[in-house]
This record gives C-alpha cells, sequence and structure tokens, in this order.
C-alpha cells in the first residue's frame, strides 16, 4: 500500500504502524519546542513523542495507528 509522508509517496507493507513508515521515509514524526527533530521511543502509547499529524489531525500517536492506503502524514511543528 502507499501512504504520504511530508508530500512523498512511501510503499509500506501491510500491518506497518505510522511510526515506522516515518522511520523508513526518514522523517520525524515532530519537531520539539526547541527545534530537536522527535521519533518514537516507547513504541506502546505511553510517551507521546510520536505525535504527528495523521489525515489533518495533529497529535496522533503514531506508534498506535496502523498505516491504510491513502494515508497523508505530516511531521508535526
Ligand atoms: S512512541 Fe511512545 S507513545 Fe508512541
Amino acid at each position: 500500500m502507499t501512504v504520504t509522508i511530508n508530500g512523498r509517496l512511501l510503499e509500506v507493507v501491510a500491518g506497518t504502524v505510522v511510526s515506522a513508515a516515518m522511520l523508513q521515509a526518514g522523517e520525524p514524526c515532530r519537531i520539539s519546542v526547541s527545534g530537536e527533530p522527535r521519533t518514537a521511543m516507547c513504541g506502546m502509547g505511553i510517551c507521546f513523542e510520536c505525535r504527528a499529524v495523521v489525515n489533518g489531525v495533529a497529535h496522533r500517536r503514531t506508534c498506535q495507528f496502523v498505516c491504510a492506503d491513502g494515508l497523508r502524514v505530516e511531521t508535526m511543528r
């Protein structure tokens, strides 16, 4: 299936969580208030480090969100 990450198309296998797709794309999930790129840390929905904009909705925990064909994800700033 294909997802769009920061405007770029990416092929992922079924069952891939969004945080893994963002790692595969080399994109951070979010940019911290001090400007640091952040990505998934706990991978189980606790730390909130993996927040990103998924289909226009901000603060989605991407480690808890499985990719669907046509999904759009943007790094949260
Ligand atoms: S990686 Fe910790 S909540 Fe997603």
